[in-house]
C-alpha cells in the first residue's frame, strides 16, 4: 500500500513515499540490499565525523537472534513487528572516542543516519518503521551493549504487506491518512514564534 505525503511544496519522490507501515510482506530482504541500507546510514553527516552509531541486525531466518530482538519490544510493537523480515536496534555512543567527553549530538547523528537508511529503503521498495517502544535496560543486557552506549530505537524493515493482514485496530491506523503540522508552525525567522516569510502563504 502507498501513502504518499500530501505535500504543499515539491519534494523528492523517495521522501514523499516513505511511511511507517505495520503490515509487512513475507518476502525476505536480500542481503546485498540490506547492506546498501547500512551503507546509506554510513554516509550520514555527524558531529566531528564521530559516526556515533551502531546497529544490531536480526534477519528473520536467524531465528534465535530475531526472537531475541522481538523479545525486547513492548507487547504492542512485538504484535506487528514479528511479521517484518528484519529487526534492528540502533545504538548511540554517548561520548567522543578521542577524549571521552560527552557527545551531545549522538542521538541527533544516529537519527540522521536512520533517516538516510529510511530513504535508501524507500528507493528500493522497502519500508522502515522505527520504534521507541522497547526496553532499553533489557536490550543492553541481552545484547551485551557496553557501558557508554545507549540503545535508542528499534527498527522494523521489510517489503510492504497487506493491511488486511492486521487486526482491526491496526488496520484502521494503517489506512488512515498521514498528517503533519503546517510549515508555518515550525519554520520561523527573526524571533521565536514568527513564521518565516519563506513558508507563509
Ligand atoms: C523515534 C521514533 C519512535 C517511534 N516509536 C514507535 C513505536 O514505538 N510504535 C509504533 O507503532 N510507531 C512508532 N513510531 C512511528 C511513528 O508513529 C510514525 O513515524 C509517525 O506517526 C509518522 O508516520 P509516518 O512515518 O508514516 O509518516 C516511531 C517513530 C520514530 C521516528
Amino acid at each position: 500500500m502507498q501513502k504518499p505525503a500530501a505535500n504543499d511544496h515539491p519534494i523528492h519522490e523517495h521522501i514523499r513515499h516513505r511511511w511507517s507501515p505495520r503490515a509487512f510482506s513475507n518476502k525476505p530482504v536480500e542481503r546485498t540490499v540490506l547492506a546498501s541500507l547500512f551503507e546509506a546510514a554510513r554516509w550520514a553527516p555527524s558531529s566531528s565525523n564521530e559516526q556515533p552509531w551502531a546497529f544490531l541486525v536480526a534477519t528473520k531466518d536467524d531465528h534465535e537472534n530475531f526472537a531475541k530482538t522481538l523479545g525486547v519490544l513492548v507487547e504492542f510493537n512485538a504484535g506487528w513487528a514479528k511479521e517484518a523480515q528484519v529487526l534492528v536496534i540502533a545504538v548511540s555512543s554517548l561520548t567522543f572516542h578521542a577524549n571521552g567527553t560527552p557527545n551531545r549530538n549522538a542521538f541527533y547523528d544516529t537519527g540522521a543516519a536512520v533517516a538516510l537508511l529510511s530513504v535508501e529503503a524507500t528507493a528500493r521498495g522497502l519500508y522502515v518503521h522505527q520504534m521507541a517502544g522497547f526496553d532499553p535496560v533489557k536490550t543492553k543486557q541481552v545484547f551485551g551493549i557496553p557501558e557508554g552506549w545507549e540503545p535508542i530505537a528499534a527498527i522494523a524493515i521489510g517489503y510492504p504487506g497487506d493491511p488486511e493482514s492486521l487486526p482491526g485496530h491496526l488496520r484502521d491506523r494503517e489506512v488512515a491518512p498521514r498528517t503533519r503540522k503546517p510549515l508555518s508552525e515550525f519554520v520561523m525567522s527573526g524571533q521565536w514564534g514568527h513564521t518565516s516569510p519563506i513558508v507563509s502563504r
